[in-house]
């Protein structure tokens, strides 16, 4: 050994170093999320690298800042290690949380829905409200639109797709092209020009093969099989009728289709609306964007003609105006929609009343606002839109 210090490293090769120390929570590493700014290396060998965070007192700064030292100080030629600390501002934030979702896209496991498939789940914080009822009718009613709409019942264990849309039959698992592994092929129920390709664990036989695939699963493997194991098929849309309450099944389904859009129901009810809000900060907190609002049970109007709202008023614009979301439609109670439950057959389908006509005009404003494949051509500029309010500020 000469005693002879190694040269100090260049710049270059420090922001090299730089890529390999990831922020967890975004997903990437601090160079190309743009947190670690311009590295300087003067002739001693000490390291100077400006890391911006996110938010001041990221709880993550002393894991970054332990990432950052012992693995620049690992090269010979370093003699030293100094952060520069800053906070991002609004701009360089919305840029970082843009790449981060991006990456969560890209990351999120290859399920077999088509990727121009959109896909909407349909929530709410609360059970009754009315989000298999609103899940069967827009499906019906997009169908209907000539599109091929699948529908997945994540209702595990109190599912009613099968019963609201009439289709009782018990799904097949196929072996779909040269694929080892047998595939769940759904049902299928022709509307129109269009078709519904219908999933739930209502439709499962009681076979041994099939029931043991389903015994003692959990509620998020439920759904991820589901996602998984299913041969879809060409979809233009998923709709998917979300269990009562938040949790596991939604956070589940932001990791693994991250661009899923909720599109919350409620009652007119201030109460209600509470728990809907808790659905929607899940909603920001899972990264997932809500699509709309849709109040249902919005009022009664009696055989006479007196309208009456018996849940109370404004409930969905209220919470669509908390979560900075459009109120797509206001739903009003009538035996139809509850009567083309019970007899499988959706009120949007041909039905007259002020709820079906309500129903399809949603239909058609879904349809209206899904860009088509011709029009993608600027995705980030629809990554950026799908950034949670909160985090745009
Ligand atoms: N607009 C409406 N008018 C009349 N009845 C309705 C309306 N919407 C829903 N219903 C009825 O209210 C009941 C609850 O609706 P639905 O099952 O769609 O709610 P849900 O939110 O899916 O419930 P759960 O949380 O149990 O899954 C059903 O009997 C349904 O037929
Ligand atoms: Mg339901």
């Amino acid at each position: 050994m000469s005693g002879r210090r190694a040269a100090p490293p260049a710049p270059a090769d420090v922001t090299a170093m730089l890529r390999a120390v990831i922020d967890p929570e975004l997903g990437d590493n601090i160079v190309d999320l743009g947190m670690a700014g311009e590295v300087r290396v003067d002739a001693d060998g000490r390291v100077t690298i400006p890391v911006k965070l996110t938010i001041r007192g990221c709880p993550l700064r002393a894991q970054i800042k332990k990432d950052v030292e012992s693995r620049v100080a690992a090269h010979p030629g370093v003699t030293g290690v100094t952060i520069e600390w800053g906070e991002m501002t609004a701009d360089e934030r919305t840029a970082t949380m843009t790449k981060a979702r991006w990456n969560a896209r890209q990351q999120a496991g290859d399920t077999r829905v088509p990727l121009g498939a959109r896909v909407l789940a349909i929530a709410s914080g609360k059970g009754g409200v009315g989000k298999s009822s609103v899940t069967v009718n827009l499906a019906a009613a997009i169908a209907a639109e000539g599109r091929v709409v699948g529908v997945l019942d994540a209702d595990i264990w109190g599912f009613s797709i099968p019963r609201m849309l009439g289709m009782s039959d018990r799904l097949e698992a196929r072996r779909v092209g040269d694929a080892g592994k047998p595939s769940i092929v759904p049902n299928e129920r022709r509307v129109g020009a269009g078709l519904l390709k219908v999933v739930s664990t209502g439709m499962l036989v009681e076979d041994e093969g099939t029931a043991l695939m389903w015994r003692g699963l959990m509620l998020t493997k439920a759904v991820e099989q589901f996602l998984n194991d299913v041969h879809w098929g060409d979809l233009d849309y998923l709709l998917i009728d979300m269990p009562p309450g938040t949790g596991d099944v939604q956070m589940g389904l932001a990791r693994m289709l991250p661009r899923t859009d909720l599109v919350i129901v409620t009652t007119p009810a201030v109460s209600a609306q509470k728990v809907a809000i808790r659905a929607a900060d899940m909603a920001r907190r899972s990264f997932l964007r809500v699509a709309g609002v849709i109040e249902n049970m919005s009022s009664f109007t009696c055989d006479h003609g007196g309208e009456y709202a018996l849940f109370g008023e404004g409930g969905g614009a209220a919470l669509a105006a908390e979560v900075g979301a459009e109120l797509l439609g206001r739903i009003p109670i009538e035996r139809a929609v509850a009567h083309g439950g019970d007899e499988g057959q959706p009120v949007a389908l041909s039905g007259t009343g002020a709820a079906a006509v309500e129903f399809r005009r949603i239909a058609r404003a879904i349809i209206d606002s899904t860009p088509t494949t011709a029009d993608m051509g600027g995705c980030s500029a629809r990554a950026e839109d799908a950034i949670p309010l909160t985090l745009r500020r």
